[in-house]
């Protein structure tokens, strides 16, 4: 069997075209900050590419890069100005902060109505308890993906390969509140092949180039590979993409896969946050 392309690039512009023309006939713009701290490389192109996808579809963005050094009360004063501020309707953290900020104690400090990463601990609980009401962009992008692909979840043997707050965990809880039968491996997951093989959906998160071999997939089986690493300068996935797509039914390519739907569930969380906010 040779895969069909589940086409995140063009599944992601049309939503954007979508966004597009809601925000045109908005009274007022939905405003984006987004906040970085320190000097990560991989997190200053991620905001970049959010903020000029904002500037495309009409969304006021601000960035607000701040020093390694900055302290953790620092941050806190900056999400608390951004709180009250009514200009902007979404606020995002990019993540990891430096070792000496809280994460957790940060991404709480966002008011939850404008969180729009779901990473506060009251939506990550209100996910894994069944409502989704804000929830991660890169899980969502990837949902969104098998279903305008016309994948079914239901009954599905999933199994998730990495266990990130971030990723792994928040798209665990979405294909199980979909009722899919969901495994999660990770680093310390003893044959793991053996159980990527039951795989109907694999998703793989792991950051490890090409790790997902086509001995370790399952004939027919829909992959998703999160995966985004810089090898010798190309970006490649995690998974091993021109061998396993000979035995895969589905998968998604890197780049043009679940990248740019990322970044469209960004923009459509930042427009619900909105109408939630300023039409109630
Ligand atoms: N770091 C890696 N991916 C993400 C993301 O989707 N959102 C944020 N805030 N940080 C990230």
């Amino acid at each position: 069997m040779t895969a069909k392309l589940i086409d995140g690039k063009e599944i992601a512009k049309k939503i954007r075209e979508g966004i597009k023309k809601e925000v045109s006939a908005m009274a007022k713009k939905p405003g984006l900050a987004a906040i970085i701290v320190g000097e990560n490389p991989a997190s200053k192109i991620y905001v970049g590419i959010k903020r000029r996808t904002c500037d495309e579809v009409g969304i006021y963005s601000e960035e607000h890069k701040l020093p390694e050094k900055t302290s953790e009360e620092e941050l806190l004063e900056l999400i608390r100005k951004l709180n009250a501020d009514d200009k902007i309707h979404a606020i995002l953290l990019q993540l990891p902060v430096p070792n000496h900020i809280n994460s957790e104690k940060a991404l709480s400090a966002i008011a939850l109505e404008k969180d729009v990463d779901g990473f506060s601990p009251v939506n990550i609980g209100r996910l894994v308890s069944g409502n989704e009401s804000f929830v991660p962009c890169t899980p969502k992008g990837i949902i969104r993906l098998l279903e305008e692909t016309g994948i079914e979840i239901e009954g599905k043997n999933a199994v998730v390969v990495g266990r990130s707050n971030i990723v792994g965990k928040p798209t665990a809880s979405m294909l199980l509140n979909r009722n899919a039968t969901v495994t999660v491996c990770h680093s310390r997951t003893k044959n793991l092949g053996k159980i990527t093989k039951q795989a109907d959906i694999l998703v793989v998160a792991v950051g490890k180039a090409n790790m997902i071999t086509k001995d370790m997939v399952k004939e027919g089986a829909v992959v998703i590979d999160v995966g985004m690493n810089d090898v010798d300068g190309k970006l490649t996935g995690d998974v091993d993409f021109e061998n396993v797509k000979e035995k895969a039914s589905w998968i998604t390519p890197v780049p043009g896969g679940v990248g740019p739907m990322t970044v469209a569930m960004l923009l459509e969380n930042t427009v619900k946050i909105y109408n939630e906010i300023e039409i109630k």
